[in-house]
């Protein structure tokens, strides 16, 4: 971790900013209990804290006899040896290694789709598809879901993709995006989904680094009222690869009609190919590639505290055994559910917990195409009732925005399908759990708000829903097999009621396995800050209770709206605008967003500060890395408060961006203390 914040000043007490709002007084929320209701708790997996805490001690004591027996209820085709892991998480005893069931071998997409189908859900649907728009949808019974992977998955074969292959995934929320990660991993090619709201420049960034046999897109995408034309970016970055010396010579693009017309599209004669044109007249059968255990399923990049966005790789079997079992237990899953995950594939989230986790319980699963608040802020509820979902599971954020409009939008839809609700991304404000648990929930749906990272591939702290009450805010206690650790700033840990950095004690199945390319990176951003320990760049604390409450980043990655943007990626950006000298980004406080981003910025001498250049700027990120990514404020800065030896102190700036003008800290080892000043002076401009 190349500059760690100090922890925040009351750790464990998660921001309440809607409070004023929905008029709460809560004197401790450590203390308030949320009991789940007996007739939820009688039939559900875990069903008490005892049982819990049986398996959970088993799960600790014996983890290889746990997770072997719930391995042993997938399909391989060559089982593991008598080692079932190997860990080292102590780069002092040698190159960090995680592996898990290596030796066995077997195939996620058999596990998902045939292996259901074999036993006898063929005809069970697997995906209902809910268009931008009202009235468009879709649905695949699993055996149609097969069907169209394998047409896929021999075209892939067809073009020359093997084992081991990169492929480029940048499609939106058509059912064509899990089943091109499913094709992808039928035939052991690795997937690397690209969300569509990337720039191009993003996009050529990830291209250039997993060099990638073929790039899987389609023409545009409706989100709310707005049409976006995806193929545009995807030629920009297809010329910025070229001129990075990874050229890629296919582009297989799906016409999305109510989108666009093919004849609009921009087209590239020998490059570019109609997904519908060629994938269709394929068999609808594929052999299964069947592959390491410890081969890698996919690639997907995150930030960081550098620019330099990082390549998360996960392998194969122990990913498969996690996210499955995750999935099962945090939601309390039932065969008979419909589950919808508001996520979108290009996260972490959607790889998880839209595709692999359920598609793997034999699930019915809603893909949603569009925006949450289109045509109006009812329209999840709209959803839920259409397709009768029984397990809604989405960002803080969404729940925030949905919150600051009239409750009506929730209420005139019956939503009595719902039985569990599930929250991710960022810690979830008491009064934003309360509203979705009392107004969405109707009291009657527990809340699993699931704690966990790109990194660690499925659920790490989460509720089980049945098994203990819940506290608003708290993510609660460790998935089985998971021992998170509270560590002090010199890597002691700490015990009992207490806050500092959390880190994991031992390796659990769905961890990430390298960064790819970049195993010095691995270990030094997540194994070095605390020898013997996986970092999570987390703050927690626990309370006397022993609950885990997630207190935010402790590292330079800002999150807004659950969205992983490191400062110096936005620095990055600004930085390359031709009038801007010198940039620093913090995060701050937002009432929907979570955090928002908030820039200092310093122009080049003589450029005078204007809201045109301000719009300039903004713009700048927005290309380099997409919308979402758009500073919320500049704040001109005639010069940054640096240390003597040129370190931008980042503490005073975060002070300034929030307000807090009296807690400026000690300012005397700054190299210039009156440009502290002057940044106050400008705090309205
Ligand atoms: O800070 C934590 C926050 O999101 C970070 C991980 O971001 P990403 O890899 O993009 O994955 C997001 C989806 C898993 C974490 O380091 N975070 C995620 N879930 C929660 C959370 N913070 C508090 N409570 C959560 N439930």
């Amino acid at each position: 971790v190349e500059s760690m914040k100090e922890l925040p000043s009351g750790a464990g007490k998660i921001p309440r900013l809607n409070a004023v709002v929905l008029g709460e007084a809560l004197a401790s929320e450590e203390d308030d209990l949320v009991v789940p209701s007996e007739d939820f708790s009688r039939q559900a997996l875990v069903s008490s804290p005892q049982q819990y805490l049986e398996m959970y001690s088993r799960s600790i004591q014996d983890p290889a006899g746990f997770w072997s027996e719930i391995a042993s209820q997938f399909y391989w085709n060559e089982t593991w040896g008598s080692e079932v892991f190997s860990e080292n998480l102590d780069y002092r005893k040698g190159a960090v290694k995680i592996e898990w069931f290596k030796g066995a071998s077997t195939n996620i997409c058999y596990n998902a789709l045939d292996r259901n189908i074999k036993a006898g859900l063929g005809d069970k649907v697997a995906i209902y598809w809910e268009g931008n728009e009202l009235g468009q949808d879709g649905q695949l019974t699993y055996n149609e879901l097969l069907e169209k992977v394998c047409q896929l998955a021999n075209y892939l074969k067809s073009v020359g993709v093997r084992k081991g292959d990169a492929v480029v995934i940048y499609l939106p929320m058509l059912m064509e995006l899990p089943i091109a990660m499913l094709a992808c991993a039928r035939i052991g090619a690795v997937h690397s989904v690209v969300f569509a709201g990337f720039s191009a420049e993003s996009l050529a960034q990830r291209i250039v680094d997993c060099k990638p046999k073929l790039v899987i897109t389609c023409n545009a995408v409706r989100r709310g009222p707005k049409t976006i034309n995806l193929k545009d970016i995807v030629d920009n970055a297809l010329v910025e690869s070229t001129k990075n010396e990874v050229p890629v010579g296919l582009c297989l693009t799906y016409e999305n009609p109510s989108a666009m017309k093919r004849e609009a599209t921009k087209w590239q004669d020998g490059r570019d190919v109609w997904w519908q044109d060629v994938v269709p007249t394929f068999p609808t059968e594929c052999p299964v590639e069947w592959v390491d255990a410890e081969d890698p399923l996919f690639l997907l990049y995150t930030s960081g505290s550098t620019g330099k966005p990082k390549g998360v790789l996960h392998t194969t079997g122990g990913y498969m055994v996690y996210t499955a079992t995750t999935f099962k237990y945090a939601f309390d899953y039932k065969p008979s559910d419909v589950y919808w995950c508001t996520a979108d594939c290009g996260w972490i989230t959607g790889h998880s917990y839209v595709s692999y986790g359920p598609l793997l319980n034999g699930a019915t699963v809603v893909v949603f195409e569009g925006a949450p608040n289109y045509p109006d802020a009812g329209r999840c509820w709209d959803i839920v009732d259409k397709y009768k979902v029984t397990i809604f599971y989405t960002a803080p954020t969404l729940v925030r925005s949905l919150m600051r409009e009239s409750s009506k939008f929730v209420t005139c839809y019956s939503r009595k399908s719902l039985r569990v609700l599930g929250s991710v991304g960022e810690p979830i404000n008491p009064s934003a759990w309360r509203w979705f648990f009392n107004v969405v929930g109707e009291s009657r749906c527990p809340i699993s708000d699931t704690w966990w990272q790109t990194e660690t591939g499925g659920f790490m702290i989460t509720p089980l829903p049945g098994a203990w009450p819940q506290k608003p805010g708290s993510a609660t206690f460790p998935f089985f097999g998971v021992q998170p650790v509270i560590v002090d700033e010199k890597g002691n840990e700490i015990e009992g009621e207490c806050s500092g950095y959390l880190c994991i004690k031992n390796s659990w199945p769905g961890a990430f396995r390298t960064l790819y390319g970049d195993h010095e990176r691995y270990e030094t951003t997540y194994f070095k800050p605390f020898a013997g320990y996986y970092f999570t760049g987390d703050g927690c604390s626990r309370d006397k209770d022993g609950y885990h409450w997630l207190t935010g980043r402790v590292d330079d990655v800002i999150n807004v709206s659950g969205h992983r943007i490191g400062t110096a990626e936005v620095e990055s950006a600004l930085v390359s605008h031709p009038q801007c000298a010198e940039a620093a980004v913090v995060a701050v406080e937002h009432e929907v967003k979570g955090q928002g981003i908030y820039a200092f910025v310093t122009l080049i001498e003589g450029v005078p500060y204007s809201e045109e250049l301000r719009k300039s700027l903004i713009l700048t990120v927005r290309n380099q890395i997409g919308a979402f990514a758009a500073p919320d404020k500049i704040h001109w800065a005639p010069g940054l408060p640096k240390t003597r030896s040129g370190k931008i102190m980042r503490r005073i700036l975060r002070k300034i961006a929030s307000g807090q003008l009296d807690e400026l800290g000690d300012t005397s080892t700054l190299a210039d203390p009156g440009v502290v000043d002057q940044l106050i002076s400008l705090s309205d401009c």
